[in-house]
């Protein structure tokens, strides 16, 4: 057992000094127990000291590196960079990275590279001036997340598949319209056709409207099919106004089926959001459809649902989502953003918490409240971002 000179001693014991010898071999053992990597380098760079895990690593043994530069370690473009780091920061004695820490790529024997954590020390008072980097393996966390990323998305898009299905009635009801619209212009047009002389106008006229809704059609099937896109997220500058009207003729198809109007009070000049597209339009969509169940056999019906969107704190714009339904039960206040929380006979439950993985991976948070004239509000609010200055 070890004595030290620092600390305890143990009862009944001389304290006794450690030989430089000793201390040399405790500094050793505890630099080869350490879980991280440590590298100490000169002050040109070259590699002094390369513990077990740094060999663990980076796959080299320590006699492979010891005395070669530190660069051998780093990928383009660190590699070329790292001279001038070292020498600006022993000129100006201004650190990048010392006593910062920062994650970086390490370059491995096998050419492949991986994230790390690295923080740097200095080691003063020697006889030169020398460094010493402890480093952190981050590939596994960064896998982790990776993965947690890809299954929120794909969890998203299951979320929109399942709400598609639940607003098939309306959106079928929706697509019938303008085919039923084209079947009447097509046999006002065919009865203009089998006369004599029939008006040119009067004919052109039917074929544009003919036109008109078959287009229409075409546009509820190119909303459906964006909205059930499987693309990985983008971030893109979004106008939240314009978000709310993408989504209007899929929320209005459901909410029409129900006989329940939609309103929408939208204030203009508000910053940009960062955001994907589908996925916002599916919590909206979401937060909709909820409305839409809570209101189907309320008396309060008639008074429709209300999208709104406006500022919300500093530095926030919210889209929220008013309706005359019973109001949220008491009973579910605290759990309802939870998975497989439902008082649907058909519901999943996932709805809002789908929504709200959604808006807390835009930075955002989805909210509830009560409404004050009876019903509900729900709604997200997310940071506001700054407007790019228009070239030209
Ligand atoms: N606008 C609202 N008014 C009253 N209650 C609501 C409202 N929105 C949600 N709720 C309550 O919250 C519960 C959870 O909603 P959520 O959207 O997560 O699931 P769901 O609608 O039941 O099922 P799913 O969305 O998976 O089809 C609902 O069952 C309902 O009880
Ligand atoms: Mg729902």
């Amino acid at each position: 057992m070890p004595k030290t000179t620092a600390g305890s001693t143990y009862q009944g014991q001389e304290p006794a000094s450690l030989s430089s010898a000793e201390i040399a071999a405790e500094l050793r053992a505890l630099f080869d127990a350490a879980v991280d990597a440590i590298i100490v380098a000169d002050r040109s760079g070259v590699i002094a000291e390369f513990n077990r895990a740094a060999e663990r690593l980076f796959g080299y043994a320590a006699d492979d590196v010891l005395g070669k530069p530190l660069t051998m370690l780093m990928p383009e473009p660190d590699r070329s960079l790292h001279d001038g780091y070292i020498e600006s920061f022993l000129r100006t004695g201004e650190a990048k990275i010392i006593g910062i820490g920062r994650e970086v790529q390490a370059l491995r024997a096998d050419g492949t590279t991986i994230p790390i954590a690295l923080s740097v020390g200095e080691i003063e008072g020697g006889r030169e001036r020398r460094f010493i980097g402890l480093i952190r393996d981050l590939s596994a966390q960064r896998a982790a997340e990776q993965e947690a990323h890809q299954l929120q998305n794909r969890l998203a898009h299951v979320g929109r598949i399942s709400l598609m299905g639940e607003m098939a009635a309306g959106l079928a009801h929706e697509l019938n319209q303008p085919l039923s619209a084209i079947v009447n212009y097509s046999q006002a047009g065919r009865r203009l056709g089998e006369r004599d002389a029939p008006e040119s106008t009067t004919l052109a006229e039917c074929y544009e409207k003919i036109t008109a809704q078959a287009m229409r059609a075409g546009h509820i099937i190119d909303k459906l099919r964006d909205f059930l896109r499987k693309d990985e997220p983008t971030k893109a500058n979004l106008e939240i106004n314009d978000l709310v009207l993408s989504t209007l003729q899929l929320v209005e198809a459901d909410a029409r089926a129900d006989g329940i109007p939609i309103q929408t009070k939208l204030v203009d000049g508000l910053p940009p959001v960062a955001g994907d597209l589908i996925q916002l339009q599916q919590v909206l969509l979401n937060l909709t459809r909820n409305a839409v169940d809570a209101m189907r056999d309320s008396p309060g019906k008639d008074q429709g649902i209300m999208i709104a969107t406006g500022f919300a704190g500093a530095g926030e714009v919210q889209v929220s989502v008013t309706d005359h339904g019973p109001g949220v039960a008491p009973q579910l206040v605290e759990s309802i953003f939870l998975p497989f929380v439902t008082t649907k006979r058909q519901g999943l439950g996932v709805g809002l918490a789908i929504s709200r993985t959604i808006i807390r991976a835009h930075n955002g948070e989805l909210f509830c409240r009560r409404n004050p004239a009876g019903g509900a509000v729900f709604g997200f609010k997310l940071p506001a971002q700054e407007r790019e200055e228009s070239s030209g």
